[in-house]
């Protein structure tokens, strides 16, 4: 598989602050379907501000700039497919099943292996493109304590190292093939429906108005957003940053 069929650049680097703020920082000169991967990230972002862990070699860091997402409509189902695109790579690489969490997290035995953060960029209020950002926790040997429980690697579940670039080249071919199907929205609503066992029925917390409120989850809806019902039992389509899943 060569990734050159699907990438127009490839730019590896050492060490950067985050490949999300380096895209970024040369969104405007980097070509559509630039890919930047880096072997360490010294300010790794997750999303609602977080850090994303990033040692030296251990794991992938990367970003994919594409400048054709032009419909907003289509930005949730890019969180959709990029995770799908993880949870694919991790059965064909190691046989593994994982989980998917909305919008875009994959679990393995409760614990994250990988995280998503999809950034746009916007021109004089209309979409000029995205960046998706990917880090996928490799072959992590050790997680700081604080994020022992919570965090897991594909080395530590199976107890051998997985080649990064192989996983890499996986997840290009089979992110690029979901794009293709973009439009069949209803595909990538079932394949998530299958592989997601919080998108029925779980807890989780909604803010509305500023204010928490307790809900359960009810499925995606036929934009790709998450349905929650809430405690009065009326339905509520959740679209933003407002939940979390509590742990
Ligand atoms: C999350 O689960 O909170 C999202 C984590 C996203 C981490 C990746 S690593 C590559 C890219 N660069 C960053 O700074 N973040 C994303």
């Amino acid at each position: 598989m060569e990734i050159n069929n699907y990438i127009n650049k490839f730019i590896h680097l050492d060490t950067i602050d985050s490949t999300n703020e380096f895209a970024k920082r040369f969104f405007k000169k980097l070509k559509n379907r630039t890919l930047i991967l880096a072997d360490e990230q010294t300010e790794g972002k997750g999303r609602f501000q977080r850090k994303w862990f990033s040692p030296k070699n251990e794991a992938l860091y990367f970003s994919l700039i594409l400048k054709r997402i032009r419909k907003i409509e289509n930005l949730p189902f890019i969180n959709l497919i990029s995770a799908l695109a993880i949870f694919d790579t991790i059965e064909e690489i190691t046989g593994l099943k994982a989980d998917l969490k909305w919008p875009n997290d994959v679990y393995i035995n409760k614990k994250k292996l990988s995280g998503i953060l999809i950034e746009s960029i916007f021109k004089t209020m209309r979409l000029s493109g995205i960046i998706v950002g990917i880090g996928v926790n490799v072959n992590v040997k050790k997680f700081p304590e604080e994020l022992c429980s919570k965090a897991t690697s594909l080395y530590l579940e199976l107890n051998k190292e997985v080649d990064k670039f192989l996983f890499l080249k996986f997840w290009i071919k089979n992110f690029f093939s979901y794009l293709r199907k973009i439009r069949n929205k209803d595909l990538i609503i079932k394949k998530w429906l299958e592989n997601s066992s919080t998108i029925y029925d779980s807890p989780i917390i909604i803010t509305i108005e500023e204010t928490p409120a307790i809900a359960k989850t009810c499925g995606i809806t036929s934009k790709g957003y998450l349905l929650v019902k809430k405690q009065n039992g009326s339905l509520l389509e959740i679209t933003t940053n407002d939940f979390f899943f509590p742990d």
